[in-house]
């Protein structure tokens, strides 16, 4: 059921749904998350069984502000506390030391703990009206079936998790996909999933370069590999239909191709600027903008799914930093 995010009623009902350990749907500026009492691990383990999650996968816990931070944490090192001062409320999530005995369920057993403080009026608005009820934090992955593209309506939620599941509708997210992921437990700050924060922006704003995987890597080979992230799974973010992520001059050359090919009926293209595309084959225009592209891109995805879509050529967007959350994304899409 979707109530309005607006109505401060309704935003009572889904307060009290989460302190009475029950799921909601709730919005963020990235998209949609399925929101669950974190220190509560009978209300985690739903969460879990509704997105038909591994439950060792662990889960980004919500707060209120860097109030909230040493509830979760221990060891929280400067250069989390710096990045937490420039980028929270915002698209940030920040991997730290667990304190032992704390959100154990959420963190799926692992001895880290992800927290981000989102930006959204009526998240900031749910999470305040729950901690007022005893809830500390709000564990929330993404509102979708696991591997799927993720929410960023609340229709797309109720699409995805059914008409049973309280949602708090916020309008459409303004960022459109997941936060940044930033690993803090390590000698040096590691990118685990890009987001519309640059790695530029982060590296400032902590203080400190901050590596993608592979640069750690090769830095410290002998380092444990970063731990299990599902958003960072090669096939995730994937619509029903084949994503072909192709640079443009493919691009061109495989709408020649299907030109010659009488079952083009159920091929779409999403592409930058206008190409010579076969009749028959849906035509829509990419944001050249990659933070209005963001925006749109799971958007999207589902519309294409909705029109029957079975093969979806993308262009490939540019090499630029401010591309790379979206950029992984079609990746990620691509290797379903
Ligand atoms: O923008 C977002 O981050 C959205 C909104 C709802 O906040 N949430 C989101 O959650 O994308 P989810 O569960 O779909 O993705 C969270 C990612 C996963 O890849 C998970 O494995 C990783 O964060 N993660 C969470 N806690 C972690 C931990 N302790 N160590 C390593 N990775 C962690
Ligand atoms: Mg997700």
């Amino acid at each position: 059921m979707i109530i309005s995010g607006s109505d401060p009623a309704a935003l009572q009902q889904a307060a009290k749904t989460l302190a009475r350990g029950d799921l909601v749907g709730w919005p963020t500026e990235t998209v949609y998350g399925l929101g669950a009492d974190a220190d509560n691990p009978q209300a985690v383990a739903q969460v879990y069984a509704a997105k038909g999650r591994p439950s060792d996968h662990p889960l980004i816990v919500h707060v209120t502000d860097a109030s909230q931070v040493d509830h979760y944490a221990v060891n929280v090192p400067a250069v989390a506390r710096r990045l937490i001062a420039a980028h929270w409320p915002g698209p940030l999530t920040l991997i730290l030391r667990r304190r032992p005995g704390v959100a154990e369920a959420a963190a799926g057993g692992q001895d880290s703990i992800g927290l981000r403080c989102p930006d959204h009026p009526v998240g900031q608005a749910l999470l305040r009206a729950a901690q007022a009820l005893g809830v500390h934090g709000v564990a929330a992955p993404s509102a979708n079936r696991f591997g799927r593209v993720s929410p960023t309506t609340a229709q797309h939620v109720q699409d995805e998790l059914g008409e049973a599941l309280l949602i708090l509708d916020g309008g459409a997210c303004q960022v459109g996909i997941e936060s940044a992921i930033v690993d803090c437990t390590r000698d040096h700050p590691v990118l685990l999933r890009p987001g519309m924060l640059t790695i530029e922006l982060l590296s400032q704003a902590g203080g400190e370069r901050v590596l993608t995987p592979q640069a750690h890597a090769a830095l410290q080979p002998a380092a444990a590999p970063a731990p299990r992230a599902s958003g960072t799974l090669e096939a995730h973010y994937a619509p029903m239909a084949r994503v072909h992520l192709l640079e443009r001059h493919d691009l061109q050359q495989r709408l020649a191709r299907l030109a010659q090919d009488p079952q083009r009926a159920h091929w779409a293209v999403w592409a930058f600027a206008p190409l010579e595309v076969p009749a028959g084959v849906l035509v829509d225009f990419m944001p050249t903008q990659a933070e209005a592209c963001a925006h749109e891109l799971f958007g999207q995805l589902r519309r294409f799914d909705g029109l029957g879509v079975q093969q979806l050529l993308v262009e490939m967007p540019p090499p630029a930093i401010e591309w790379d959350g979206v950029r992984d994304r079609l990746k990620r899409a691509a290797a379903a």
